[in-house]
């Protein structure tokens, strides 16, 4: 009787948590494919006009990620970085930004310097 119990409270966090998820659920991939892609490339390496026109760009890849924390990037985007990486602070919510943070980390550790 307990573990039904028991399980039925699981049951219910589960299900409150992924609802949850769902209703918030910011899509990191979306959110960066709107956002970053046209500067930052598809896997997070700029496209050659890019590089041309922002010598600073950044490239995601395993070796840049391994010296940022989520929140080192999440920091940039409310604060922005330079002239051309502007903040997205009210642009983005705070879920879009945890999101597409986490989306830059997954997508940089893949990709080998
Ligand atoms: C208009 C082009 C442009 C767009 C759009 C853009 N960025 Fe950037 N980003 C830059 C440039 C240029 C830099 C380099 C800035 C510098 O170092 O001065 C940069 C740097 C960064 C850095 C590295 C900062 C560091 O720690 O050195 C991160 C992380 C980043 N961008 C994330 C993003 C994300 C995520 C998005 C989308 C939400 C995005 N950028 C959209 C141009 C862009």
């Amino acid at each position: 009787m307990r573990i039904r119990t028991m399980m039925i409270a699981l049951a219910f966090t589960s299900a409150a948590t992924a609802g949850r998820a769902f209703a918030q659920g910011a899509d990191g991939k979306a959110v960066y494919d709107e956002n970053c892609k046209k500067c930052h490339g598809v896997i997070g390496n700029p496209p050659k006009t890019m590089k041309e026109k922002y010598s600073k760009i950044a490239t995601f890849d395993a070796k840049f990620i391994e010296q940022r924390t989520d929140d080192s990037v999440k920091k940039i985007l409310n604060k922005g970085k330079g002239e051309d990486m502007k903040s997205f602070k009210g642009k983005l919510t705070d879920d879009e930004i945890e999101a597409v943070s986490k989306y830059v980390h997954e997508l940089a550790a893949k990709h080998k310097p």
